[in-house]
């Protein structure tokens, strides 16, 4: 898995293209980077495992000299992150290069195959099998396209893979599950091949996003698309393009250290995006899909697993209706069997890329499933894959730990109960307007918190960075946000956390709590949880527990951040802003690369 981005200009390419489009691509793994240069009508490598900001500084991915290259930045899904499993990898002539991104799962049998042939095998990933498998279909057929069309059929899984043939002033590409988008340079000087549209911002203005099973060759002059299955030629007309229109501050730092510190400051701005971003008629189309089921699931992994639980608060309060939340990665295992028709599923994700969600989904479907997306990417599989998607107008994420995204997931979640509300007979059209009136209002509100919730975010990442472990509990509707709390320190600070219930924490987990071992514990907005909440801490204070309370109205003598009074639907969202800050501020009292922690990517394809 990994990021692609290629170039081809008609003279050299700009210093700095390749490097840049890569760095925007680091979310998708950073656990080694390549390019592949056409010099002299040969190839030439030049690659390092480890992340691309360090090796830069011994390699040289900046001055390109040469019309044609294409990099990559490698997530280690197969084969350690070492030198010889970094991309580009080569065929055995060294005349083709190959770069890819997602899983090819038959490689082993393939490469059996491709060696009983005679090919040798260089490194331990899967993509190698991709570049061999080229060479010897083109050893016996001249033609290009015949040959990647081939390739599509034969090799199984979700991938993108690119290549560059020597001495050809083209780059090919098969996109098979994994996305790819080609973007023109205004000035027509330039085409850009990269595994996302923000990553043209600056280069392109014009993208074309690749469909699934599709092949083709890009040139400066020439653009060719077939569909594998058909082996046709696609009209390049009908081909969903996009003006690359995001901002240059949404791909920069701002000035902020740190992408996350960045993106959690722009929770309140998302948050108002999203109710723009979300226009009526898409939600009003949903919420009947909801109202009318006979059944809604509601899944995503991670953090959107947890917008999914919050959700659930939601739907039942506001609609009348119980959703059922599953994790997207075990969905085909637990509740596949229950999908029929009149099944709805929400599907969550970001990215709109994450693998385990569009496996569900198309699964889904296949039994007659609706779906509903909401996604944070308009132009990824999730979208495509959706009867209808609500877009979550946080706008480019490039942290890992998730924050804008989830806090903004949240607000078209509230918006399609709401509306869902509606059908239901629960609210009115009036009720639906006060609740976006208070999302704004809420963003004016959270906006001047996050400064006073920083400050004492900085004084309690100290006491928690030599921390054996940590609990992170609460109740009611910010239950699951206890849940993402300990899954933002688990990944920003590298520290062990879990998420507790907190009458589930009486149940076994207090044995470990010491002062070493300190507890987060968010008030309950539900007054019926009050009680709990006071036992517990007065539990915690006799085993002399380090306690950080996040409160809103009862402000009890262990208050450690007080957040601004709020609905109840709308305290899920200031209550993750605090452990956000909480989160990342512990990362940086340990020294750690926040944006980007050891063995993840943002988006797990595969
Ligand atoms: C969030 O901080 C994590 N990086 C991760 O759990 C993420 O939420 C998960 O992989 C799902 O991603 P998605 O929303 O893009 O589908």
């Amino acid at each position: 898995m990994g990021g692609i981005f290629g170039v081809i200009c008609r003279d050299n390419i700009p210093a700095g293209v390749v490097f840049e489009g890569l760095r925007r691509l680091i979310y998708r793994g950073y656990d080694g980077a390549g390019l592949a240069i056409l010099r002299n009508e040969h190839i030439e490598i030049r690659k390092a495992a480890g992340h691309l900001l360090n090796i830069s500084k011994q390699i040289d991915f900046i001055n390109i000299n040469s019309p044609l290259a294409v990099g990559h930045t490698r997530y280690a899904s197969r084969g350690w992150p070492v030198y010889e499993n970094t991309h580009p990898l080569l065929d055995c002539s060294g005349r083709i290069a190959v770069v890819g991104d997602g899983i090819i799962e038959n490689y082993e049998e393939v490469k059996l195959k491709l060696e009983k042939a005679g090919h040798v095998f260089k490194s331990r990933t899967d993509t190698e099998v991709a570049v061999h498998f080229f060479e010897e279909h083109l050893r016996k057929k001249s033609d290009m396209i015949e040959a990647l069309i081939s390739l599509a059929l034969e090799l199984s899984g979700n991938y993108a893979l690119v290549f560059m043939v020597a001495p050809e002033k083209k780059l090919y590409f098969v996109q098979h599950g994994q996305p790819i988008v080609i973007g023109m340079s205004p000035d027509k000087n330039c085409i850009y091949v990269s595994s996302d549209l923000p990553s043209l911002y600056g280069f392109a203005d014009v993208a074309y996003i690749i469909d699934d099973n599709n092949v083709g060759a890009i040139s400066l002059d020439t653009l060719e698309i077939y569909n594998a299955s058909t082996g046709q030629k696609l009209d390049l007309a009908n081909i969903q393009s996009k003006r690359v229109k995001y901002m240059v501050e949404y791909v920069e730092k701002g000035g902020y250290p740190h992408f996350m510190i960045k993106e959690i400051h722009e929770v309140p701005d998302a948050l108002i995006n999203t109710t723009l971003a979300i226009m009526e008629k898409y939600l009003r189309l949903s919420s009947m899909i909801v109202h009318g089921a006979r059944k809604v699931f509601i899944i995503g992994t991670g953090t959107s697993y947890h917008a999914a639980l919050t959700a659930t608060y939601y739907f039942s309060e506001l609609a009348g209706v119980s959703v059922i939340p599953v994790s997207a990665a075990e969905f085909p295992y637990s509740m596949l069997e229950n999908v029929e028709t009149g099944t709805v599923i929400i599907g969550i994700s970001q990215s709109g890329e994450t693998s385990d969600v569009i496996n569900s989904v198309k699964l889904a479907k296949q039994r007659g499933a609706v779906i509903v997306g909401v996604t944070n990417n308009v132009g990824s599989r999730l979208a495509l894959e959706s009867n209808v998607y609500l877009p979550v107008g946080a706008g480019p994420e490039l942290a890992v730990p998730a924050t804008k995204t989830f806090t903004s997931t949240l607000t078209a979640l509230l918006l399609l109960a709401s509306y869902t509300g509606i059908f239901a007979g629960k609210r009115t059209m009036q009720d639906h307007k006060l609740l976006i009136e208070e999302i704004r209002e809420f963003s004016r509100k959270i906006k001047e918190y996050i400064p006073i919730i920083e400050e004492k975010a900085v004084g309690i990442s100290n006491s928690l960075k030599n921390a054996t472990g940590v609990y992170v509990a609460s109740s009611g509707i910010t239950y699951p946000i206890a849940i993402e709390g300990a899954l933002k320190l688990k990944e920003a600070a590298l520290i062990h956390a879990e998420g507790y219930q907190l009458g589930e924490l009486r149940h076994g987990p207090l044995s470990i709590v010491a002062p070493s071992y300190p507890v987060l514990v968010i008030e309950p907005f539900e007054e019926q949880a009050h009680p709990l909440f006071l036992k517990v801490l007065g539990e915690l204070e006799t085993r002399r527990a380090n306690v950080i309370s996040i409160e809103s109205k009862l402000k009890t003598k262990y208050c450690s951040i007080e957040l601004p009074r709020s609905s109840k639907y709308l305290y899920p969202i200031s209550s993750s802003v605090a452990l956000q800050l909480i989160a990342y501020y512990a990362g940086v009292a340990k020294g750690l690369p926040v944006d980007t922690p050891p063995g993840l990517a943002k988006t797990v394809t595969t």
